[in-house]
């Protein structure tokens, strides 16, 4: 791999900081891989709470609902994601909960009020990931229109330009191609907390267009699994453009955790995962997403180079790596830590099983190489 230097100053400013951990909220049936394998992961609500509140006790920051509005590959039944984070977040007492929302299907400042309502009911512990979109039969099955790849994005852009404004402004201006706001006075506005002036604003997607809107307005930016080359490039593009405007992002990686006592069972596990894909399912998946990239002029966009055995979990969790022994999956994390990455957002086969081996396992090793990293540089 390509590394990023052994000194610290080219770990750049935030390796001192823990890394932080997500994990997808399996609000979508189905789990998180596109296999017949057994998975004992239910979409359900109360199988969910009893997550979220592992989840906080097991070392995990941020979770993450995903949005979907009808069936597609593999997720036959689907929980809204907004309706679903405020409950999670109510169930719980630290986890921050992101909620996945797509501009074109909500107006933003509805979508604006929403998470200030509930921001204000959870004390500060909600976050949104704009989702520009890859399914496009959920937008015109709705009656809504499809708009190209680049033009997702910009409309993308301005919801977001147009979302922080009205968090932030008394006289909430905005005048884009797609929104437009007068002198709008939100309030209450959302809790202002010591880490974060207002609600969190992720965003999900690599292409180039991706990489420019998240360097010019998203706090944070969530990468598809990847291998540290394919992290590092997104990570010095974003930061490129962020620098370029005064900003700062910070990066996750999404990751589909495979941790066992020796490798080869982790190994076993992954095989079979994959040996079972629903082999239909998957190529219908892989030619749709394929289909949402092509308009890229540049085809770098998400998915465009998955293979077969990527696309059987649905954001190339398994390119990231994190499949082994609890000191190979820690080791792995402090490589990609040492490229800018400050959050792994994490997938499981068993969520409560695997987060909680996770939490026992495999966390307090992340914690020693990270201490004995900052002690070496
Ligand atoms: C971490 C992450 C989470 C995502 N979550 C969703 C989601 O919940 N619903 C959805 O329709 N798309 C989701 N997407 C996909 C985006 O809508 C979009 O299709 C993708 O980011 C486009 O990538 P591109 O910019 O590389 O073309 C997600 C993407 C990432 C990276």
């Amino acid at each position: 791999m390509s590394s990023a230097g052994s000194d610290r100053a080219s770990y750049g400013p935030s390796f001192h900081e823990p890394l932080k951990f997500a994990y997808w909220v399996p609000n979508v049936s189905g789990g998180l891989v596109v296999s017949k394998i057994e998975q004992r992961t239910d979409w359900g609500y109360d199988y969910n709470v009893k997550l979220a509140q592992l989840a906080e006790n097991n070392g995990f920051d941020y979770a993450l609902s995903q949005v979907r509005y009808i069936a597609s590959y593999g997720a036959a039944y689907q929980h809204e994601s907004t309706a679903f984070s405020l409950a999670l977040t109510l169930a719980t007492e630290r986890l921050k909960v992101i909620a996945a929302i797509h501009p074109g299907l909500w107006q933003p400042g509805v979508l604006a009020k929403w998470i200030a309502t509930a921001d204000q009911i959870t004390g500060g512990r909600m976050a949104i990931n704009v989702v520009s979109g890859w399914f496009k039969d959920e937008f015109t099955k709705l009656g809504e229109p499809w708009l190209e790849h680049g033009e997702r994005y910009r409309r993308s852009e301005e919801f977001i330009r147009y979302v922080r404004e009205i968090w932030t402004s008394d006289n909430a201006e905005f005048n884009g191609d797609f929104y437009n706001l007068h002198d709008f006075d939100l309030k209450p506005k959302p809790v202002i907390t010591d880490s974060r002036p207002h609600p969190e604003i992720f965003m999900g997607g690599n292409s180039t267009d991706a990489r420019g809107m998240g360097g010019r307005v998203t706090d944070w930016y969530f990468a598809n699994g990847n291998t540290p080359e394919g992290i590092h490039e997104q990570i010095r593009d974003v930061t490129d453009v962020a620098t370029v405007h005064g900003r700062i992002v910070k990066f996750g990686v999404n990751g589909f955790l495979i941790g066992r006592d020796t490798e080869a069972a982790a190994r076993d596990v992954l095989r079979e995962i994959v040996d079972k894909a629903d082999r239909e399912a998957v190529e219908g998946f892989g030619a749709a997403v394929k289909q949402a990239g092509q308009s890229t002029g540049d085809k770098k966009g998400m998915w465009q180079d998955s293979e077969f055995a990527d696309l059987v979990q649905y954001n190339d969790g398994f390119r990231t790596g994190l499949i082994g022994t609890p000191e190979q999956i820690a080791t792995r994390m402090i490589e990609y830590k040492k490229l800018g990455v400050n959050l792994f957002l994490l997938g499981f086969l068993h969520y409560h099983e695997d987060v909680e081996y996770f939490g026992r396992e495999i966390l307090p090793l992340v914690r020693e190489l990270e201490a004995a990293e900052l002690e070496r540089v």
